[in-house]
């Protein structure tokens, strides 16, 4: 028999099989990771990831298969296990204590244990972690006072201050700027340069071929196959994610033209505590153009979108739709001027969570003929209405009269977009269109959105997801501490850029 011994395989993973209620999350999962690798696991959401991973970390118990860590098996019953066999995993969401202290969320859990902590020795142990890895952090802040990314980076050290050899970074980038996500990469090249072996998750392609040694694509809980990342490429990495040929490089159109839809101009206005949101935002949008907003969340997106929703009411300046201002009007007055809208919030503003799919799909229409005759719905109308926009975007559900808080995320935002498009707008404000969606519904969403602006529909697209805005939109904008810092052609949009933008430096 020969051995793996030469390969050095820090973990191999045998036919992990991981049954919840009613769902297989793992269906005999083969997955190894050599030392001083990055190994990268890919996949839709819901493919079973972080379930694969939360059973390397002992949070999960398998019903089939064995693991092996540095040739041994094991048998990892607990979290604590697993730290010990040199395992440590950053959940998605993180673990920390909002209260305490950097050095105090980094030795939580050891005490407990009984080892004895020296205050001082182990802050000059964080201290050296911080440097080593450029993980900067202050071992006496506290947690509430830190960013996410700081945060991040305290999960790291916690890791790290427990000396594991393979740790897992669960959709590490989500939360971060390019910027932040480039310092993580550098850390990620330190360690797998120590030897040490890196798990990350992600679904974005760009950074997957940035970062990853291999690649190992999960559907609906199998393993489809382990990729070098010498053999693929994003176009290769998406079609093994769907199963299918996917279309994530839309052919941008040119359709803009010099009409004039929305005109946003010293648009101030303040939050919910009365502070200032927006410090004059200048921008204009033109007919069968979309025009990007990037921005780092809470710099006056949210109250950008209630201002041209008619929810907030500016404290100056003029946002000019058609050729009528929004301020002093309702949400529904501006919506008969022509302002569709595919909302942040897609249970409370977006869709009527308790009421069925008939009634959210065609919740626009029913106030117009034919669907409403005097002031009662034509049921059979409405009913078929709906029936057409079921079929027509594909929307899944259990029946007409489901309520739509049991519909998956991207079905839900099918049923929003499919209101607003047969709405017939002028203009369209998209607010993350596709985030939490699926590679699938992704695609079908911005093919949507495409197919809009080229009918000579205006779009607004704010999102946080740069390469989608550089893709869809023919102008991108950075807005930062509610005002815009700069507008830039898409074609000469990058990343890096527009996160100098959007943290308020000059390009
Ligand atoms: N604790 C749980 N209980 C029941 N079902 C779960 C649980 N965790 C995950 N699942 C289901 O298992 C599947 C895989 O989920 P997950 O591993 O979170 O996927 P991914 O991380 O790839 O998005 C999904 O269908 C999810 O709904
Ligand atoms: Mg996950």
């Amino acid at each position: 028999m020969t051995t793996n011994r030469d390969q050095a395989l820090a973990v191999e993973m045998r036919g992990i099989t991981k049954r919840f209620p009613g769902i297989i999350a793992n269906d005999r999962v083969d997955f190894d990771v050599r030392r001083g690798e990055v190994h990268t696991l890919l996949g839709e959401n819901g493919a079973g990831k972080s379930t694969l991973m939360q059973v390397l970390s002992g949070l999960y118990q398998p019903n089939e298969g064995e693991i092996l860590i540095q040739g041994e098996k094991v048998d990892l019953k607990s979290p604590r296990d697993s730290m010990d066999a040199g395992i440590g995993m950053v959940y998605q969401r993180f673990m920390l204590v909002k209260k305490h202290t950097v050095i105090e969320n980094v030795i939580l859990g050891l005490q407990e244990f009984g080892a004895i902590i020296n205050y001082r020795r182990a802050i000059k142990k964080i201290k050296e972690i911080s440097r080593e890895y450029g993980l900067e952090i202050d071992p006496n802040a506290h947690i509430w006072n830190l960013s996410i990314g700081e945060q991040q980076r305290v999960e790291i050290v916690k890791m790290l201050f427990r000396n594991v050899e393979i740790l897992i970074l669960d959709e590490p980038t989500a939360v971060l700027t390019p910027q932040e996500a480039t310092e993580l990469f550098n850390t990620v090249r330190v360690l797998t340069g120590q030897g040490k072996s890196i798990i990350f998750i992600s679904h974005k392609l760009n950074e997957v071929m940035e970062i990853s040694d291999r690649i190992t694509i999960l559907r609906k809980g199998k393993k489809v196959t382990t990729v070098r990342k010498e053999d693929t490429d994003e176009r290769g990495l998406a079609n093994l994610m769907v199963g299918r040929e996917v279309l994530l490089d839309i052919h941008r159109e040119e359709t803009a033209t010099e009409e004039e839809v929305l005109t946003v101009t010293g648009v101030t206005a303040v939050d919910d505590r009365f502070l200032p949101a927006l410090n004059g935002v200048d921008f204009r949008v033109h007919k069968g153009e979309i025009l990007g907003l990037a921005g780092v969340s809470g710099n006056g997106q949210r109250e950008l979108e209630q201002v041209l929703t008619g929810l907030r009411q500016p404290t100056g300046g003029t946002a000019v739709l058609g050729d009528k201002e929004i301020a002093g009007r309702s949400p529904g007055e501006i919506i008969r001027d022509g302002l569709a809208c595919i909302p942040s919030d897609r249970h409370g503003v977006g869709t009527a969570p308790g009421l069925d799919f008939m009634t959210n799909i065609i919740l626009k229409t029913y106030r117009y003929p034919p669907i409403a005759s005097g002031i009662f719905l034509n049921y059979k109308v409405a009913r078929k209405e709906a029936e057409k926009l079921q079929e027509q975007f594909d929307i899944k559900v259990p029946s007409l009269h489901a309520p739509v808080r049991l519909l998956s995320g991207g079905n839900l935002q099918k049923v929003i977009i499919a209101r607003e498009v047969t709405s017939n707008p002028k203009f369209l404000l998209a607010v993350h269109p596709t985030r939490g969606l699926d590679i699938g519904a992704t695609e079908y969403v911005r093919k949507q959105l495409e197919k809009l602006k080229r009918q000579g529909v205006a779009i607004l697209l704010i999102s946080e997801d740069l390469e989608e805005l550089i893709t869809l939109s023919d102008r991108v904008a950075a807005i930062y501490e509610g005002k815009i810092t700069g507008t830039i052609p898409a074609r000469d949009a990058t990343i890096e850029k527009l996160g100098l933008l959007m943290t308020g430096q000059a390009i």
